[in-house]
């Protein structure tokens, strides 16, 4: 082992239970940390609780608790969920153990004897829901970041001068890997160019924080206490040799990642607090989007939260990976629906990887009694094409994962699924194995060979995103434990001939037109109920998953049938009533006619649409759509409108007259 890797989530408050923005993140962070260690990489995987602070000492105060009891209670829920999730962390760090409180002192002290804190008064602003002081805000003015109306605070604090760090940080940020993405770097480079004032890096009004080394009356300010996490966990600080030595292993960081609105803390405050200490830079900062429900950012404030257990309990830990990766790309905000989360592991994972595993393995169980046949040379370019088809998958599918680019990533191997599927339905094996001549068997064979090892290199490629499903599909395979295999030795033409398949299961048993409706109503209901442990659960819509379709089964490559196309009901409406829903900045209500009755529909176009301006308009309905609720509100179909990556919502129109309740087809 050469390599080694250091990957870190922000550490969660505990203030809120997890819901699956934490997920997202941890899973985004899991996803890279596996396949390092498989690149063969000795990779450290860190994430924790943040349990200091104003924040969090007003939140256990208001549910009648000690700070204490109240951070123990919801870090063990961050902890039991990530376990739960089969997460991989090496470490889960508390800021409020007695090894990060010392070594945090450690950090403060070094900073102190390097001459770059002093003591000063503060007066201003500050926000407790981001823990920031505000510079330059009066008394009323809201936090840039949350919108919420700061606080006035007076009191007598240590200070850390980072102004003194403004051109080295402008320096480093000339390095286009330090902060990613691009908008992101730009974004601090802009804050950093406005003039950085000295940091207020103690409190001294409440005690629930870590004491200031030789002023107890003080507590460190919250976020040098969070931040440092990331080298107290790998024995930054510690007089321990082992702990030392993993922190001169593993330090400085190969990549922190965050959500983009925490980017001013680890771009600005984080590398100059290390650089006041004299100690090395983290390689990369990478800040995400953030996850969406009802047009809003998923936070408990806003009360629009999913759990994580509740897509876990019906389709299991990998659809939520799967879908979480494919779906929101990477770097921009994306949106989580149940229908969409739904759809997808339909689409790509019941009828993709599910159907090609299923097809492939029950013919070569079929007509090669359970072993993988031999290929035979042939000029067959489909063959051929399927071959080179892999290759380029395999350095495409690495490189865009790299560049943290997991969408389009699954994106190019979801496109081998389809191209086999295609192969096999041309080569119709199913009519080979009628015959029983010895070409029509060779040629059996080869076609069948070519399949699953194409299935073998889409599995190992999908390993770390979906580690239990291809961990079976492995196993099915004959190939053993998958966590073996060394990814950056991963070509075609790795599959041994006479190989014996394990015993064929389904993995993605199709999810059927309930399975939205459940886990609405899950989550509608609170706690989703635990069935039984995941590793025990075939990620499935239990209790009745229907039996995975046989062969041959309809391509899918993306395209749709006029049929499918039949069955979305498309129509004219015209709004009657609409106004704004209370405390949801992007959402309307809106009653609409569409003909045979008026509906109440609530739409994210409130940033784009004055309600008094929609009054009489003539819009597209999708009229068959399952009622759902938002903010409480039932709303019984969707209005359609052009999607503006950073725009706004533009709704469809007619130029000609149209009756209400027309149908568009
Ligand atoms: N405690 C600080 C971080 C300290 S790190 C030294 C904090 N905690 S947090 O719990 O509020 O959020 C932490 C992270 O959770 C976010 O930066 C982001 O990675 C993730 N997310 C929380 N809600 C999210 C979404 N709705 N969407 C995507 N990620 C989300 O900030």
């Amino acid at each position: 082992m050469g390599k080694k890797f250091y990957i870190t989530t922000p550490i969660y408050y505990v203030n809120a239970r997890p819901h699956i923005g934490h997920a997202y993140t941890t899973i985004v962070c899991d996803t890279i940390a596996r396949r390092q260690r498989m690149l063969g990489a000795d990779t450290f995987f860190l994430t924790g609780t943040d349990e200091h602070g104003q924040k969090i000492e007003r939140a256990a105060q208001e549910a009648g608790k000690t700070p204490q009891q109240y951070a123990d209670q919801i870090s063990g829920e961050f902890r039991k969920l990530w376990q739960r999730m089969g997460i991989s962390n090496d470490d889960f760090i508390r800021t409020t153990e007695d090894r990060h409180k010392k070594r945090t002192q450690e950090l403060f002290r070094r900073i102190r004897d390097n001459g770059y804190i002093y003591k000063g008064k503060y007066t201003g602003q500050y926000c407790v829901s981001d823990e920031l002081y505000v510079d330059g805000a009066k008394p009323g003015d809201p936090c840039p970041l949350c919108g919420r109306p700061t606080e006035t605070v007076e009191e007598e604090n240590y200070f850390f001068k980072l102004s003194a760090f403004q051109d080295k940080l402008l320096e480093l940020y000339a390095n286009p890997d330090f902060v990613r993405p691009e908008t992101r770097r730009n974004e601090v480079i802009s804050f950093v160019r406005s003039g950085l004032r000295d940091l207020s890096i103690s409190r001294s009004t409440f005690s629930w924080g870590i004491p200031v080394p030789d002023d107890p009356k003080h507590v460190i300010y919250v976020w040098l206490d969070a931040l440092a996490n990331y080298i107290t966990a790998i024995g930054y600080g510690s007089t321990h040799g082992g702990a030392q030595a993993a922190f001169q292993k593993y330090w400085p960081a190969d990549v922190h990642m965050i959500g983009k609105e925490i980017v001013r803390f680890h771009c600005v405050y984080w590398p100059a607090f290390l650089l006041a200490a004299g100690l090395p830079l983290p390689k990369a900062i990478v800040a995400h989007g953030w996850l969406l429900f009802e047009e809003n950012k998923m936070s408990k404030s806003r009360g629009n939260i999913v759990r994580a257990d509740t897509i876990i309990d019906v389709l299991g830990n990998d659809a939520l990976r799967y879908f979480l990766l494919r779906e929101v790309v990477f770097g921009q905000d994306g949106s989580f629906s149940f229908d969409a989360l739904v759809q997808r592991y339909n689409a790509d994972l019941a009828n993709g990887l599910g159907n090609l595993a299923s097809r492939t393995l029950t013919m070569i169980g079929r007509y090669f009694q359970g072993e993988i046949p031999a290929v035979l040379p042939s000029a067959n370019t489909s063959d051929n094409a399927i071959a080179e088809a892999a290759q380029k998958t395999i350095s495409e599918f690495n490189a865009l994962f790299d560049q943290f680019q997991f969408s389009r990533a699954l994106e190019v191997a979801w496109g081998l699924v389809g191209l086999v599927d295609k192969y096999i339905v041309e080569n119709e094996p199913w009519s080979l194995g009628e015959k029983q001549d010895p070409a029509s068997r060779g040629r059996l064979g080869t076609v069948l060979h070519t399949s699953a090892e194409a299935l073998r290199i889409v599995t190992a490629l999908a390993h770390p995103v979906m580690p239990e499903s291809t961990a079976k599909i492995w196993a099915q395979l004959g190939l053993g434990d998958i966590r073996k295999l060394d990814l950056s030795a991963l070509q075609w033409a790795q599959l041994p001939a006479g190989t014996r398949l394990g015993k064929i299961e389904p993995v993605f048993p199709r999810a059927d037109k309930s399975t939205v409706e459940r886990m609405q109503k899950m989550e509608e209901q609170g706690r989703a109920p635990v069935v039984t442990p995941p590793s025990e659960t075939p990620a499935a819509a239990q209790p009745v998953p229907s039996p995975a379709p046989k062969a041959p089964a309809s391509v899918s490559d993306g395209k749709i049938t006029i049929d499918d196309f039949a069955k979305i009901e498309l129509r004219v409406g015209q709004v009657k009533a609409a106004e704004k829903v209370k405390g949801a900045d992007k959402l309307l209500r809106l009653e609409v006619d569409i003909g045979t009755e008026t509906r109440q529909l609530v739409a994210g176009i409130a940033e784009a649409y004055a309600p008094e301006t929609l009054i009489g308009r003539k819009v597209v309905i999708v009229a068959n759509l399952m009622p759902r609720k938002l903010r409480g509100l039932e709303s019984n179909g969707m209005i359609v409108a052009a999607s503006l990556e950073g725009g706004k919502p533009v709704l469809a129109g007619f130029l000609e007259d149209v009756p209400v309740g027309a149908r568009l087809k």
